[in-house]
């Protein structure tokens, strides 16, 4: 039986590399607490988003946390059903109620109208995400946070080094949030960061991150431990140097996908405008015959032992944790739900096993 091909696989750089800084940590001593690779990576990570400032953190769920606490945000959050459960949580965890909108009907992300029409005197803010990267009508959106007063927080987990009209995708909103989980197309193994415009939001979150100390004996409140490692941090510095090749070699495959499926009637696939600069996390393909097909085409992958991944179904919603929230018609992310199907996609993912997937589906779909 050949080897499991999963949905992605972390981009690790030389171990060689990595071992030499780690010879340097080993024997500085220095691990932890806001140290100098730390201090560096939150630098040029800062840079390479072409963003004012990064506070680093453990991971994107605790900067999710966090950056709802920084905010102070009350009440009702307008949240989507089509992500990553974590989105959703962070709402929760923090002695928020959830409201669940619907999305658009091409990528997944918050419907503006929809959004809007939720909006009452309980809301307090919106956690939105850029579902696979890609950002949705954040225009609209920009507006109605304007309009209603309503900070936005944007969850961008996976959007490393998307841009968006010329401008960093991490510039919109008035937080923006980034994973670097193993999943992501940029890992420190475990990481995230909270992308703010000031230096006293950053403060403020650098506050929280770290148990809210402000000296040896004073704490300013409520606080966490969401600090990243100096190994973390070290991780992320090398990597810096790899990612816009390793965002090549993604684009290439999408490419490789969507010339092979593109003119299958069965299947719908996004394609980005010229002014997105995306980065290819995922390859998601959408079966316009719904589920049926969508489950096959799963199962007969799972067969040659491809294991890709439903993203996002079931929704947030059909969980039995927020059956019972404020749930809105939720059409449009119903239908994505139960039609998606994100291929393998990483740098080193070999032509051999692209064209064995796209053989497999075309065979399923007749
Ligand atoms: C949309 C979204 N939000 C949040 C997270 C949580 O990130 P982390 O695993 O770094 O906590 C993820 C994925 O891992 C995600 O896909």
């Amino acid at each position: 039986m050949s080897k499991k091909i999963f949905v992605t696989k972390p981009f690790l750089p030389p171990l060689d590399e990595y071992v030499k800084i780690l010879e340097k940590i080993w024997s500085s001593k220095n691990v932890t607490n806001n140290g100098p690779f730390h201090q560096k990576f939150e630098l040029e990570l800062a840079e390479y988003l072409d963003v004012e400032y990064v506070s680093l953190l453990n991971n994107a769920t605790t900067a999710l946390l966090v950056a709802i606490k920084a905010l102070d945000l009350k009440g009702e959050i307008i949240t989507t059903p089509y992500s990553f459960a974590a989105t959703a949580h962070s709402i929760v965890w923090n002695g928020l109620k959830p409201v669940f909108v619907d999305t658009d009907s091409y990528a997944g992300n918050l419907n503006p109208v929809k959004v809007e029409a939720a909006i009452n005197d309980k809301t307090g803010g919106i956690v939105a995400v850029h579902n696979y990267g890609i950002p949705g009508d954040v225009y609209a959106l920009k507006n109605i946070s304007k309009e209603y007063n309503l900070p936005i927080i944007y969850d961008a987990a996976p959007s490393m080094g998307v841009r968006f009209k010329g401008e960093s995708i991490f510039s919109l909103g008035d937080l923006s949030i980034i994973s670097f989980h193993a999943t992501k197309v940029f890992t420190t193994l475990e990481g995230g960061a909270i992308i703010s415009s000031s230096l006293e939001m950053k403060k403020k979150i650098d506050r929280f991150k770290n148990f809210a100390i402000i000296d040896q004996e004073n704490i300013s409140g409520l606080g966490i431990n969401g600090k990243m490692n100096e190994a973390e941090s070290a991780l992320g510095l090398l990597q810096l140097k790899y990612i816009e090749l390793n965002i090549c070699k993604r684009n290439d495959i999408y490419d490789l996908y969507t010339k092979a499926l593109k003119s299958n009637k069965n299947v719908r696939l996004l394609t980005f405008p010229k002014f997105l600069k995306y980065n290819y996390a995922y390859m998601p393909v959408f079966f316009n015959g719904g589920i049926v097909p969508r489950d096959k085409v799963y199962q007969a992958l799972k067969e040659e032992n491809i294991i890709c991944r439903k993203y996002w179904y079931p929704l947030l919603t059909d969980h039995k944790f927020y059956k019972n929230s404020k749930i809105n018609d939720l059409t449009n992310a119903r239908k994505l739900s139960n039609s998606v199907l994100c291929l393998p996609i990483y740098p080193d993912l070999d032509k051999k096993n692209i064209d064995l997937i796209i053989h497999v589906i075309e065979k399923v779909l007749g």
